[in-house]
């Protein structure tokens, strides 16, 4: 875990579940951490708990600015990104059926254009420097449809060509990893508004979650390989998932 230590990692999505998760492990291991999310309460409260080697940036990934400004502070207060995460997401899943067009267009907004923000803020850095990490998070969505998930599942489908695009256009000099989540215990899907979703949903409570720790191991693992050795994918799910 050496090469964890004074690491400078950027985490959007890092005001609660896997993100907040990851940035308290890492800021243990002792990387300097830049946490980025909406919520200024939750980030405030986790970068005292964290200390000097923490600070927030409130950010909304649907909007290009934020995400330039965020990597500019990072550079600001410390000097270098060598590590972006594009984590944050959400999941207001529905059926077509329903037409709940306002939540499709969030989900794209956040969960894609997020991403691509966040490559197009830090790539010039890392070019630059000639080396770095992004990562993304996708999902099993994002490997495999069901009904109720087409949208969110379409996003996720979307990071994953994104990043491998991206893999193939900078594997000389950039290492690019995305994780594929099961269902892990989080904030996830409180914004759900479909019936139909929520009806299956109170059928589903004893389904199996991971917690967000194993989501966070999964990421320094990544993180923490040699220079010469690059993760491109992580698969998880909890056991008894079976889609
Ligand atoms: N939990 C699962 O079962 C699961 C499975 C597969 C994939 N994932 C993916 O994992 C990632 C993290 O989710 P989680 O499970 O940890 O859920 P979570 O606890 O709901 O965390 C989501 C994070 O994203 C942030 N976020 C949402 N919209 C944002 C925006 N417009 N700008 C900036 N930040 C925003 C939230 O912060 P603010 O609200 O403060 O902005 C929060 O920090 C997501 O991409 C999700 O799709 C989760």
């Amino acid at each position: 875990m050496d090469n964890i230590k004074n690491k400078v990692i950027v985490i959007t999505g890092a005001s609660s579940g896997m993100g907040a998760a990851t940035a308290r492990k890492l800021a243990q291991l002792g990387a300097k951490v830049v946490l980025a999310a909406r919520r200024e309460d939750q980030l405030k409260a986790l970068v005292s708990e964290l200390g000097d080697n923490a600070i927030y940036v409130l950010t909304d990934v649907s909007k290009k600015a934020d995400l330039d400004n965020l990597v500019q502070q990072a550079i600001g207060r410390f000097g270098q990104v060598d590590v972006f995460w594009n984590n944050a997401g959400i999941m207001p899943i529905s059926f077509f059926e329903e037409g709940l067009v306002d939540e499709w267009d969030k989900m794209i907004d956040i969960n894609i254009k997020g991403v691509l923000y966040g490559i197009n803020a830090v790539l010039p850095h890392m070019l630059e420097r000639g080396q770095g990490h992004i990562l993304a998070t996708s999902s099993v969505g994002g490997l495999k449809t069901s009904p109720g998930i087409g949208v969110y599942s379409g996003t996720k489908f979307a990071v994953r060509a994104i990043m491998d695009t991206l893999r193939e256009e900078v594997a000389q000099t950039i290492k690019v990893t995305t994780i594929f989540p099961g269902a892990t215990q989080s904030e996830l899907g409180h914004d759900i508004t479909s019936p139909k979703i929520k009806a299956i949903y109170g059928n589903l409570t004893n389904m199996p979650k991971m917690d967000e720790e194993a989501i966070a191991n999964a990421v320094i693992y990544a993180i923490s390989q040699p220079d010469n050795i690059t993760i491109n994918d992580l698969v998880l799910r909890p056991l008894g998932q079976t889609r």
